[in-house]
């Protein structure tokens, strides 16, 4: 039985960042951003808009009526949660109106957290064939202002659905994961932006994208001649292209280092202009690209390489299913157009705005109208969350 994805959706915040204005208000050379980093724009989320709305916006996008019947779980992988007890999975679950008979949490491992999340979705369907599995990868990335990190910033979430005879992609079943205890990337409960040692953790990225293709290739017999394209968590799109320039040996034909290079061009697109989200970043680049590049064709073999700071790693691939391409949109980065943008002492009002309870716990807040679902306000501690079309 082929299991995989059969529906993907994205959803991002409502504010745009020009990377050109940042680079001019930090004094910094645009082109070290632009060429540098790779990076145009990053995605700027208010107060309003969190893990829980960005998550349930990206799941609407996708789902039916009927799949929210068909859903028995609701796993939300995210470094950027909301409540230390509570499951952001939980509030959305709730905002999507999915059946009460489904098991919904949250899952962590930095940036991994969403390719442990797809596996687990993976094994739950293996056993139960005729179940749905909705996994949502939400983050905002959140550095802080004159950071090194601050232009990687950005904001977003992915909703995959797996299912049996999936539409777009049916998993391979030959993964290998690295786990190493290391201190690159980290965010103690007491902080509400990370630790980053910053070098260290791009030579962590690329050694166990070393690490794990050498142990990948020795337990399945597989070159990098089988894939037609390599996604990558993309923290921000410079680094994964170190990583793929380490991948191109010169043993490869010429034709397929020009594929793949090719290919890891379309599948940066979209965190061109988003920016770093976290765990959903590795599923951003496998969603532009399959939305970016019409050349692909049903039956090719995609190579995923997952990177989660602490640190988790994992490579394993996926085949692309017959028709997958009646699945996917053509429009997005048009709708990434219509953002709105902001200047940077706005972004730096609106990004790092933190909530003002009053004594007893509340806040109201407003101006969500473009939002799908919006965190309308904190009442005695509890945040209340709606569809905004039921607000009006
Ligand atoms: N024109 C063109 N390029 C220029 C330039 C200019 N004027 N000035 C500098 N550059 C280039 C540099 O040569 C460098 O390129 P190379 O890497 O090819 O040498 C690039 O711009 C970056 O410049 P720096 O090396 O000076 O680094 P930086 O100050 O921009 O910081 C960083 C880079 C440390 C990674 C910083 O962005 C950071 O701390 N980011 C957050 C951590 C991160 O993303 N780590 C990635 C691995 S961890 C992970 O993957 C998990 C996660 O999501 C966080």
């Amino acid at each position: 039985m082929k299991i995989g994805i059969d529906k993907i959706g994205f959803a991002t915040s409502q504010f745009v960042l020009k990377l050109q204005d940042l680079a001019v208000a930090r004094n910094i050379d645009p082109e070290k951003l632009s060429k540098g980093l790779l990076l145009k724009e990053l995605s700027i989320a208010p107060l309003t808009e969190d893990i829980v709305t960005l998550g349930a916006t990206a799941s609407q996008s996708i789902l039916t009526e009927a799949d929210k019947q068909d859903i028995e779980m609701v796993i939300l992988a995210t470094e950027s949660g909301i409540d230390q007890s509570k499951a952001g999975a939980v509030f959305i679950h709730g905002l999507l109106g999915i059946q009460p008979f489904a098991r919904s949490f949250e899952i962590k491992e930095a940036c991994y957290g969403a390719t442990a999340a797809l596996d687990y979705a993976r094994l739950h369907v293996a056993s139960h064939p005729n179940a749905k599995v909705l996994v949502i990868a939400s983050d905002i990335a959140k550095y802080g202002i004159e950071t090194s990190g601050e232009p990687t910033q950005g904001a977003g979430a992915l909703a995959m659905l797996v299912t049996s005879n999936p539409r777009i992609l049916s998993f391979n079943g030959d993964a290998v994961a690295q786990t190493r205890d290391i201190m690159d990337f980290w965010r103690p409960n007491y902080s509400t932006t990370p630790f980053v040692n910053g070098v260290y953790s791009t030579k962590q990225y690329l050694d166990t994208l070393k690490t794990t293709w050498a142990e990948y290739q020795k337990r399945f017999n597989r070159s990098l001649e089988e894939f037609s394209a390599v996604c990558f968590h993309l923290p921000y799109p410079k680094l994964a292209l170190k990583g793929l320039q380490k991948l191109l040996t010169k043993e490869l034909s010429e034709e397929k280092r020009s594929q793949l290079t090719y290919n890891f061009e379309q599948s940066i697109r979209y965190s061109q202009k988003v920016g770093n989200i976290y765990t959903g970043s590795l599923y951003l680049g496998l969603l532009s690209l399959l939305e970016n590049q019409p050349q692909l064709v049903a039956g090719e073999k995609i190579a995923l390489f997952s990177y989660g700071s602490g640190a988790v790693a994992e490579f394993f691939s996926m085949t692309l299913v017959e028709g997958f391409e009646k699945h996917l949109r053509t429009d997005r980065l048009q709708e990434l157009d219509t953002r709105t943008p902001v200047r940077v002492a706005e972004y730096e009002d609106l990004f790092f705005a933190e909530a003002i309870l009053d004594e007893t716990g509340s806040a109201i807040f407003s101006n969500y109208d473009n939002q799908t679902y919006a965190l309308t306000e904190i009442r005695e501690h509890e945040r209340v969350y709606h569809a905004v079309e039921d607000q009006a």
